[in-house]
């Protein structure tokens, strides 16, 4: 039996805190709409305390949908957790999400306060949300670089408080995944309570490794991960959506399944993408232009034999309509015909040797080979 991985999506809060992506109500209200029935389990709605837009935008988004759990972001003070419940109250399942920093440069350079102290505020805040909400998790920033035995205390502390769920970030995107696996697990085997909440990953892309951070999270027993769609966020971004849910189920074997029903995910990176004005890289994961394209003669004669060869995951799949041959000048001969039989064109191999020697020489000065050059080439 596979295990369940909850999927906890912050596009709606870490991903629009990006500079220039900031979104109105109506926008947030149409992607959280989409989100819940892309399958996830949480949506952060926004930080409720941040600004009257996001307190506003968290209210309707609680109106506006019924499956997920709707949370709203808080610091580990009182007037921002009253705020928070506040805009929460329209919720079926509302969480309150607090926490503090936990690592000694935090501690030290924002807080200018000590362990214990931090430890007393994390509990605190964790209780007083409890008066509001029964769901409250907690998270203790940039934990990624926190002193592991202080972590396991706090993480005792605040389950012992009442957190449902635990939220060990990797703020700055600083760990190996081999480390994230060994710190995870040294939690799994100090905090006495660990049964009592669930554990969630929280990975910044600093490094280019918060799927892998988040993947070694969820072996060494994390239940719940924290994305985005297009891995949008903080500076390098957050840990993708789209990464983590292909990459669990292209690896069954593991054990691992989510409710995202993946045949939405393209077309909600394109909506994103658009609402947000933020371009997603050629080259991205799953969701990318040429995630399914295919150029250079080889891959091209290979994927046209059998897709198996170039493809570990079937473009339906994933709500992208088909794969797509690109005609350059790396292009072979196989993928020319192709093309050029998908347009129509019947033609002996002589004559299919000839075009090519004639569409390579037009590819060199073009760059892409389209359908119109291809029309012209030909007639
Ligand atoms: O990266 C981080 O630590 C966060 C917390 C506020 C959860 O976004
Ligand atoms: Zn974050």
């Amino acid at each position: 039996m596979s295990q369940r991985i909850q999927i906890f999506d912050t596009t709606l809060r870490d991903g629009e805190q990006v500079p220039g992506c900031q979104l109105t109500t109506e926008e947030k209200v149409v992607i959280a709409k989409e989100l819940e029935l892309l399958g996830v389990d949480v949506i952060e709605a926004g930080f409720p305390i941040s600004s009257p837009g996001d307190f506003r935008s968290v209210e309707e988004i609680c109106k506006a949908v019924t499956e997920p759990t709707v949370c709203g972001l808080t610091r580990a003070v009182e007037k921002d957790i009253e705020v928070a419940a506040e805009a929460l109250r329209y919720a079926k399942r509302p969480r309150i999400h607090t926490g503090i920093g936990s690592s000694d440069v935090h501690i030290l350079h924002k807080f200018n306060s000590t362990r214990d102290q931090i430890l007393e505020r994390g509990v605190r805040a964790v209780k007083y949300a409890k008066k509001f909400v029964e769901d409250v998790e907690f998270y203790a920033e940039d934990s990624g670089r926190a002193d592991l035995e202080f972590l396991a205390r706090l993480t005792e502390g605040v389950i012992a408080a009442g957190a449902t769920v635990v939220n060990l970030p990797d703020t700055t995107g600083y760990l190996l995944p081999e480390q994230m696996y060994e710190r995870i697990s040294y939690i799994f085997e100090n905090v006495s309570n660990i049964h009592k909440a669930t554990i969630s990953m929280h990975c910044h892309n600093d490094l280019g490794l918060a799927t892998a951070n988040t993947l070694a999270g969820i072996r060494a027993g994390a239940r719940q991960v924290e994305v985005t769609i297009n891995g949008i966020g903080e500076r390098a971004g957050n840990t993708s959506l789209e990464e983590i849910a292909m990459a669990l189920k292209v690896h069954k074997d593991l054990g691992f399944e989510t409710g995202i029903d993946s045949s939405r995910l393209y077309p909600l990176s394109k909506l994103v993408s658009g609402m947000m004005r933020m371009p997603v890289q050629a080259n991205k994961a799953i969701v990318g232009r040429n995630a399914f394209a295919h150029s250079s003669g080889i891959h091209q004669d290979g994927h046209l034999k059998n897709s198996s060869n170039y493809e570990i995951i079937n473009p339906e799949d994933v709500g992208v309509p088909s794969s797509e041959i690109i005609l350059t000048a790396r292009s072979g001969r196989a993928a020319l015909r192709h093309r050029l039989q998908l347009l129509g064109f019947k033609f002996e191999k002589l004559d299919l040797d000839k075009l090519y020697e004639r569409f390579l020489l037009m590819a060199d000065e073009r760059k892409m080979i389209h359908d119109q050059d291809l029309m012209e080439l030909v007639g």
